[in-house]
């Protein structure tokens, strides 16, 4: 499987994009792009210098006072028309996804359906950024709150979801009137500019959306140093956040996280055991575990535990690893072989540690990228795989006896993105709910991301909310406008 499968070759491009423009570095430098898979060059990119970067954030800055002032219908028109160009060109985009990510084609193909609902969620949310009015605090005062954009934005972005994760903050910060610099994972920069592509062929003006490459370091410090810069929006790791956070002080950036998780997935003795295990598996192996809401710990009551584990091992065995082109594979190779490592790191230390082997061979770092998913039972508190998440492959059983004993095992964390849980009463779906501490909770449901709902977290798993209205929200300003009595 190669770029010459691709039906529209024009998408597969090794240049930025700023301004309308497509430019090297002016320094001829280049990253190279690999193929987890196969470790084969997919391409190469530029690695721009910190005068590129602000040449960018310029033309945001230039494009933010025309986009602003367009009629929300008409930015919506021109988000919807790059949505519909994004199903139109869905194989190619999802065929430069498997190649630069690895991920099953089907899997790309279900990511450029959830990126497209985002720009599609936006569009049409563009038009109800409502203010309020308040009554006044004198006779014949009036009090307007209006939204407004809150200027440029810039967007550094992960490499596990290399659309979707672009479009939830584009889509929101165009329909609200801001212009955005992006700065994709350099693993897995060509979904992003296949992007920008689209993006100008659906008229979206030049320095609307931008796409830079480079060194991560550089670039960061160049947005966050850039006071045109009035927001960021970050994806990826707690501790690159909290440095983020931190660049952004300088010059009072809002900016929204959305960082590590450590989902718990807790299964009570009420809980239908096959509707579980379903939201399990999904929960657990898609994108082959790399994603930051994956379930991390398996919490299971004690008796219902045996039946879980069974159950599961036998949903386990039907999985597929292989090259995300082969028909029916369901596991990829992981992003690198950092991440083989991660699993192998967690898997040896809870054996160490007291850890059943269930099923699958012991990972190893002698396959490549690929680990073969294992399941573990007989967690305890001191392993690892606990407190770190391991984003990948590796189911992890932990029993226990009671409700409450659930509660702060899952709450033992930092972290707070999403939690799940399995249970049919209802007096203790409210409970569980009220009493779980993350920002997303699962019940009944293994997969929680949609365009819809906020997504984010609460502690050290993120600041702000992504999708929904809220979503909106994050990329407008309150202004209050105070009248007086006549
Ligand atoms: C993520 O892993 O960062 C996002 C996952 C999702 O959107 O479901």
């Amino acid at each position: 499987m190669s770029l010459s499968r691709l039906k529209s070759p024009r998408l597969f491009r090794q240049q930025c994009y700023v301004d309308g423009r497509w430019i090297d570095a002016g320094t001829g430098k280049t990253l190279d792009v690999h193929n987890p898979a196969n470790g084969e060059l997919v391409g190469q990119v530029p690695v721009l210098e910190a005068d590129e970067i602000d040449t960018a954030v310029n033309a945001a800055a230039t494009a933010f006072r025309h986009w602003r002032s367009r009629t929300a219908q008409e930015r919506a028109d021109r988000l919807m028309d790059w949505h519909d160009l994004m199903l139109v060109h869905r194989e190619d985009l999802a065929t430069l996804m498997t190649l630069e990510q690895g991920k099953p084609m089907g899997e790309s193909r279900g990511e450029i359906d959830y990126a497209a609902s985002f720009i599609r969620w936006f569009a049409e949310e563009a038009r109800r950024m409502y203010g309020e009015t308040i009554p006044g605090a004198r006779i014949g005062q009036h009090i307007v709150v209006t939204r407004q954009p809150v200027g440029v934005c810039a967007a550094i972005t992960p490499w596990n979801f290399p659309a979707a994760m672009i479009t939830r903050k584009v889509g929101a910060a165009l329909a609200a009137g801001c212009t955005m610099v992006v700065k994709p994972a350099s693993a897995t920069p060509f979904s992003a500019l296949a992007l920008a592509v689209l993006a100008e062929e659906a008229g979206i003006p030049h320095g609307v959306f931008n796409v830079v490459t480079g060194s991560a370091d550089t670039i960061s410090e160049t947005l966050t140093g850039n006071p045109a810069v009035r927001k960021l929006s970050f994806t990826g790791s707690t501790d690159v956040g909290r440095r983020l956070m931190a660049q952004c002080a300088e010059h009072i950036q809002k900016i929204s996280l959305e960082l590590g998780g450590n989902a718990p997935f807790i299964v009570f003795d009420d809980a239908d055991i096959g509707r579980a295990v379903e939201g399990a598996m999904v929960c657990k192996f898609r994108n082959t575990g790399q994603t930051c809401v994956c379930a991390n710990r398996f919490l299971v009551q004690s008796a219902v535990h045996d039946n879980f584990v069974a159950a599961l091992a036998e949903a386990m065995g039907k999985l597929r690893v292989g090259d995300g082109f082969e028909e029916g594979v369901t596991q990829s190779a992981l992003i690198n072989g950092d991440a083989v490592e991660k699993v192998v790191e967690h898997f040896e230390d809870a054996l160490a540690k007291g850890a059943k082997r269930v099923c699958g061979p012991a990972p190893d770092t002698d396959r490549g990228n690929y680990v073969q998913p294992v399941l573990l039972t007989d967690i305890n508190t001191d392993m690892k795989l606990c407190h770190e998440e391991t984003f990948g492959p590796l189911a992890a059983i932990m029993r226990f006896d009671t409700e409450e004993e659930a509660i702060a095992l899952a709450n033992a964390t930092p972290y707070g993105l999403a939690a799940y849980f399995y249970s049919r009463d209802i007096h203790r779906v409210w409970r569980v709910a009220d009493a779980l501490e993350a920002g997303i909770i699962g019940i009944n449901e293994g997969l929680i991301s949609n365009p819809m709902a906020p997504f984010g977290g609460i502690k050290e798993s993120g600041l702000g909310r992504e999708g929904s209205r809220h979503g909106l929200n994050e990329y407008t300003e309150l202004k209050y406008l105070c009248m007086g009595a006549q």
